[in-house]
């Protein structure tokens, strides 16, 4: 059933692609953004969950301007964008608000005239994560808000959320089945699978398991968590699958030592991660790996390794997602893409561009 996609975007759009977008990162202006490109713009980091409400950042930069910029950009695209904020918060912020049917009353009617103020198209929630005694909790809000928000804006309102892809916080953070049909999209962040707490390197978003792989080691990947919320009973076509424009670094025990599973004996350089661009960068003079397996590329020099989305990467995710009939892609996010091609891929933008290219 794809009434979804036919209602909310009747342009000629098969596949969903969400773009977050983080101002707090000079590297990307808004003014940059490309066109044409994103279905939904997720504006994180500009809004916050606080007192039973909402909140938008006055510093260190003043979210108002950012919202507005963000209501630009739609007008900028002819593909129909449309500017969902993100809400993050503290943890304890978000059980305040959530806490019981009256806080969720007030809380939700300040959702409402934040929506109505800022002409915003959707909700984005980003709360890691709503565990143990919340995760029905959590279900029941946003089952009230559907409720609420279908009175007051209609079924072209989006809501949806961002989900962690480990099979633990999966279990104990979220109803998926009741969430799944509930909101309009998933946006499940199919990546972070693996860092030094392994003790080994590892790919942070690998496609599929490796063979080496058995056991438990087989849920670390994106086809795995993705099928488990399907076999939740989430629709298909409301799951989006995530690329993360940065990843882990380690420092190998033994330099000669760097393939897949090497031991590590903590973050290497760079604070232990690397964005996108940097990777780019090193990898024009250490060189890079693919491994076919897992459908990622990492490269090593010395005694550091590293693995981070990159377009190829990127390529192949968008087929896994057309292959299997998901709904989509997300990224995180457009300010940890290229915005001037200093990787010289020949195009501004190369995750974004190259995703949105293969997802037609
Ligand atoms: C690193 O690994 C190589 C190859 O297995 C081995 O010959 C060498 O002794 C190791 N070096 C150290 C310092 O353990
Ligand atoms: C790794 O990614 C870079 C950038 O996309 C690409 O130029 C390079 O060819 C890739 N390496 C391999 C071995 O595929």
């Amino acid at each position: 059933m794809n009434w979804f996609i036919f209602f909310v975007f009747p342009v000629a759009q098969s596949y969903l692609f969400g773009c977050y977008y983080d101002y707090n990162q000079p590297l990307v202006l808004p003014e940059q953004l490309p066109v044409d490109t994103c279905t939904h713009v997720l504006l994180i980091g500009a809004v916050l969950v606080k007192n039973l409400g909402v909140t938008v950042v006055q510093h260190p930069y003043n979210g108002f301007d950012v919202l507005q910029s963000m209501r630009d950009y739609r007008v900028r695209s002819s593909n129909g964008l449309k500017f969902v904020p993100s809400l993050l918060g503290d943890d304890v912020e978000w059980k305040i608000a959530l806490k019981d049917a009256e806080s969720r009353r007030i809380f939700i009617a300040a959702l409402i005239d934040f929506a109505k103020s800022q002409k915003i198209d959707g909700l984005d929630f980003d709360w890691e994560y709503p565990c143990g005694d919340y995760k029905s909790i959590y279900t029941d809000f946003i089952q009230e808000l559907r409720t609420t928000v279908l009175g007051i804006f209609g079924k072209d309102f989006l809501l949806t959320t961002a989900v962690g892809a480990g099979k633990n916080t999966i279990d104990d953070c979220y109803e998926m089945g009741k969430l799944g049909q509930l909101l309009d999209l998933i946006h499940l962040m199919t990546y972070d699978y693996h860092s030094i707490y392994d003790k080994q390197t590892g790919y942070s978003s690998p496609i599929y398991a490796k063979s080496v792989e058995t056991g438990e080691a087989r849920y670390f990947n994106t086809e795995w968590s993705a099928a488990y919320l399907v076999e939740l009973g989430v629709p298909r076509e409301k799951i989006l699958i995530g690329l993360e424009g940065l990843g882990h670094t380690f420092q190998l025990m033994n330099s000669t030592i760097h393939d897949f599973a090497a031991p590590v004996v903590g973050t290497g350089y760079g604070g232990g991660w690397m964005t996108f661009v940097e990777f780019c960068l090193l990898i024009k003079s250490a060189g890079s790996h693919w491994d076919d397996e897992a459908k990622v590329n990492y490269t090593f020099y010395k005694d550091q390794w590293t693995n981070v989305g990159d377009v190829r990467a990127a390529a192949e995710k968008a087929l896994f997602v057309k292959a299997n009939g998901y709904g989509g892609a997300f990224t995180f996010g457009l300010h940890l893409d290229d915005p001037a091609d200093i990787c010289q891929h020949g195009e501004t933008f190369p995750i974004h561009r190259t995703v949105a290219r293969y997802l037609q």
